[in-house]
């Protein structure tokens, strides 16, 4: 398997919102680290939508040109992307998709040697099987390796996601295939394996007899704008609740891996997974935001008022769910899931909360002994002090880590980043 050489990056919905918020700025800032060199580089953009070249880079300029982009930066980057407009579920576009990315191969492949494709999926999961299909039929590499990127959500339920897997399965290699969710590219998300099993501090407290419990919270101080459409068809559990807090949910209470090897983090998850009892009725509260109440900011409005959102919707916009897990460590602490649109405040974030300290002899009011991880990049242990000064009284105070501060010029890298460099 080759990792140098010709690179064909291929954004699938290259006119969507995805690939537009996020998948061309992450591969724009992978470009300006020198992650992608521009003589091994090449970006199809391809959608159903008839423009040309210069349109989809028009399209994108403005969201490349933030922070400290420079322009004559962005221009470079810009004329690395080809457009091919077609559909997704005939084999002409996808010829004339093929036909473009030989030819740029076959350019580099003059002075290089190998070559390699990376399709990287911006679609609704219903279209998947059939664009897999015509990747397979129509623009496989025959010198060098194809990988295909989908993201969640990966069906709807247990039926549609095994008729997915299996479909997705039939035409390619589990290695050619990766299924991506983005909160694991976050840094803190990173960071949770380090301060779990390289903190000797944490190891003996990381249990049922010093947790309380758990909360892995997700907010949004911005409905789903734009989105209702699809949206509607999944609700926030899928969206959000079965993807990526869960992920870090597996993160925060799996044992330590034999190794960093993906299998053996993937297999410590499953057993967490395998672990969680199933889920009581009177422990989930299901919400929808409406533009009428006060904790929605005046601009927005309420979830049915979106176009593309039925009248008589009922799809979850706020969920909170308990999850118990059945093992030793876990018994009896709850994991309190919660993650909602058009909310007060956007924050994304996991509380380890600790249990009093028995025998206080400080009337202290120990509680709320909590660790905060915040994704956003800071992670707090809150902590009982004394009270500066001649008396013996005890104040509730913070040991912050705040990345900002503490890493002050360091780039931290976006989780699309980190995950499209991976694959
Ligand atoms: C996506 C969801 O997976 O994650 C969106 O589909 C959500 O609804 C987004 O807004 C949040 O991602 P982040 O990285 O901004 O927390």
């Amino acid at each position: 398997v080759s990792e140098t050489g010709c690179l064909s990056i291929v954004v699938l919905g290259a006119s969507g919102d995805l690939a537009k918020k996020k998948t061309f700025p992450a591969l724009f800032n992978l470009y300006r680290q020198g992650f992608l060199q521009s003589n091994e580089v090449h970006i199809f953009g391809y959608a159903r939508t008839k423009i040309s070249d210069d349109d989809l880079r028009n399209r994108i300029r403005s969201y490349l040109e933030k922070g400290s982009a420079k322009s004559e930066e962005v221009s470079e980057f810009l004329q690395l992307i080809k457009y091919v407009s077609g559909s997704y579920d005939t084999e002409e576009g996808f010829r004339m998709l093929d036909k473009e990315i030989s030819l740029h191969e076959e350019f580099r492949n003059s002075t290089e040697g190998s070559s390699r494709r990376l399709f990287y999926l911006a679609l609704p999961p219903s279209v998947y099987p059939v664009v897999c299909r015509m990747i397979k039929l129509c623009c496989m590499n025959k010198c060098g390796w194809t990988r295909i990127v989908v993201e969640k959500p990966f069906g709807k339920d247990l039926d549609s996601a095994e008729k997915l897997s299996n479909q997705i399965g039939e035409l390619f290699e589990e290695p050619q295939l990766y299924r991506i969710d983005h909160y694991l590219g976050k840094e803190l998300v990173q960071n949770l394996l380090v301060l779990r099993f390289a903190n000797r501090f944490f190891l003996p407290l990381w249990n049922r007899d010093n947790i309380d419990n758990v909360q892995i919270v997700f907010r949004e101080d911005f409905g789903t704008e734009g989105r209702g459409g699809y949206f509607d068809e999944y609700g926030i559990i899928r969206d959000i609740i079965q993807n990526h807090l869960l992920q870090v949910l597996c993160l925060v209470a799996m044992e330590k891996p034999v190794s960093l090897k993906p299998e053996h983090i993937r297999d410590e998850k499953v057993k967490v997974l395998q672990s969680v009892m199933p889920i009581k009725d009177e422990e989930v509260v299901l919400g929808q935001y409406n533009g009428d109440e006060e904790v929605v900011l005046g601009q927005y409005h309420g979830y049915r008022d979106d176009s593309k959102v039925p009248d008589h919707s009922n799809t979850p916009t706020f969920a909170s769910i308990i999850l118990r897990i059945h093992n030793e460590r876990w018994e009896g602490v709850p994991f309190i899931l919660k993650a909602g649109k058009a909310l007060s405040s956007k924050k994304a974030d996991i509380r380890v909360q600790f249990k009093d300290v028995p025998g206080d002899i400080f009337n202290c009011m120990s509680s709320n002994h909590s660790m905060r991880i915040l994704l956003d990049h800071s992670i707090r242990k809150s902590m009982s002090v004394k009270q500066p000064g001649l008396e013996m009284s005890t104040v509730q105070s913070e040991l912050d880590l705040s990345y900002k501060q503490r890493y002050h010029g360091v780039t931290i890298p976006d989780a699309y980043e980190r995950l499209l460099l991976d694959t």
